[in-house]
């Protein structure tokens, strides 16, 4: 089916109270507006997203996302609202889906239900027990006849329980021929996009409403809003993932990220973060662990790992209060207590408690290569840039400013010094 698909956009969104574009703020890891244009992805390639508050910066951040999006700027101070919004507005297709890009949580199902059938216009519709805010919409003899705004509804349409959902189906022929008669006489003064309604009525057109999932459909306004959207898309996000076999040990406490990953028996114990777009492959991530934008391949973290941005673990055990960053680890062992950044570690190598990559001077950052089977002993410091090579130890307590050899033994301690008896002499006991 072809059709074309305009992602509405352009409103303030001031109940956010944010500096950041109501639709920029993110739900497990991605925009709300990202999340309307994956789902939009899934039934065409004619997406329009229109703009107006804060357009530069919503636009270049969907263009760092996508690069098949089409832009258009709402004149909205001649003609602000819904109906002022698809003015100038073209599309390729015979029929246009309108959405609204603060509705995260729609899915590919519900948008198809909308397409379906032969009506000159689908709206989605809502039964819901407290109407407050909503477009009353009249419906007789199963077709709809009206939809009528809160703020201008008689005492008997506040009473109507049915609601305008706020997406449309919509014959695009029609479309383009009702936007240019839209009027703004009403209490917001407004152009109304749900005036085409009345106007594709009064033709005789046939406009069928679509019963649809009150929580896939609940724009998101407020803060309070977006939390409760939060819960709902990592509820579907890890029933997703366990059901492709995933084992977590206690989900409510679990955050995945929609972009991460997964590969082989996972397991997630509790109080488990993923972040970014992850990968991981036969991993273990143990309780209250943070990985971030890394892959994790047949390798255990945890408990309290954290992996930062743009590491890669292979047959690598990091145990408790180890931070690993920009870092790859193949076939390591750092038990305890470590900070590893910017770093290569080959097989067999083993990291002591306390030890720590130095790969800031205050200026800049450094690399640490480290080869095969070196034994670097617990609180050593290892000053970037430095090369450690194959069948290395260095002993506890060194600080390493200069690159290894292979085969050597590397050690800055300070010999021993023993002073007979000074405890007696120092405190005359
Ligand atoms: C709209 C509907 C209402 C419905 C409700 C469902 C109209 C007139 N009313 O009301 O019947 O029950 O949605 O949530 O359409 N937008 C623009 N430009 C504007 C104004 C809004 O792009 O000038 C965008 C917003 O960014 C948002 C969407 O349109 O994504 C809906 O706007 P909103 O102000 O939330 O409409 P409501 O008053 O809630
Ligand atoms: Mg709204």
């Amino acid at each position: 089916m072809s059709i074309s698909i305009v992602i509405l956009a352009a409103g303030k969104g001031s109940r956010m109270k944010s500096t950041t574009p109501k639709v920029l703020h993110t739900i497990s890891g991605k925009s709300m507006l990202s999340h309307a244009i994956d789902a939009a992805q899934k039934l065409s390639d004619d997406i329009t997203v229109v703009l107006y508050h804060q357009a530069q910066r919503v636009q270049e951040a969907i263009e760092a996302e996508y690069s098949n999006i089409n832009f258009h700027m709402q004149d909205a101070q001649k003609f602000p609202g819904t109906g002022g919004a698809m003015k100038g507005v073209t599309t390729k297709y015979e029929k246009t889906l309108i959405l609204n890009g603060d509705m995260p949580l729609i899915t590919q199902n519900s948008l198809l239900a909308l397409t379906d059938g032969d009506a000159d216009i689908n709206m989605s519709v809502i039964k819901l027990d407290n109407p407050y805010g909503y477009g009353r919409v009249i419906i007789e003899n199963e077709e709809v006849k009206e939809i009528v705004e809160q703020k201008d509804c008689n005492e008997a349409q506040l009473e109507t329980k049915t609601v305008n959902a706020g997406i449309y189906c919509v014959n695009t022929e029609l479309l383009n021929r009702y936007i240019p008669l839209l009027s703004n006489e009403n209490a917001q003064e407004e152009y109304y996009l749900t005036d085409i309604i009345k106007m594709a009525v009064d033709e005789g057109k046939t406009v069928h409403p679509v019963y649809v999932e009150e929580e896939e459909f609940k724009g998101v306004n407020s803060k309070f809003d977006l939390a409760t959207a939060e819960v709902i898309m990592q509820d579907r996000i890890k029933k997703e993932l366990m059901e492709s076999g995933v084992i977590m040990r206690f989900p409510e406490t679990t955050y995945i990220d929609c972009r991460a990953t997964f590969e082989g028996e996972c397991i997630l114990e509790n109080g488990v973060t993923i972040l970014g777009a992850s990968k991981l492959i036969n991993a273990h991530i143990k309780t209250n662990s943070v990985i971030e934008e890394s892959i994790i391949e047949d390798s255990d973290v945890g408990p309290m790992g954290r992996i930062r941005p743009l590491s890669h673990l292979k047959g690598t055990h990091v145990g408790n209060f180890v931070e690993v960053k920009k870092s790859a680890l193949t076939g390591v062992k750092a038990g305890h207590l470590a900070y590893l950044g910017d770093s290569t570690i080959d097989e067999g190598s083993n990291i002591g408690a306390g030890v720590i990559t130095c790969n800031y001077d205050g200026k800049n950052k450094y690399k640490t290569i480290i080869g095969k089977n070196v034994f670097v002993g617990s609180d050593s410091q290892l000053v970037a840039p430095v090369t450690i090579e194959d069948d290395v130890m260095i002993a506890a307590g060194t600080t390493l400013t200069k690159d290894v050899t292979k085969g050597n033994l590397a050690l800055t301690r300070t010999p021993l010094k023993l002073v007979p008896n000074f405890f007696y002499k120092f405190f005359g006991k």
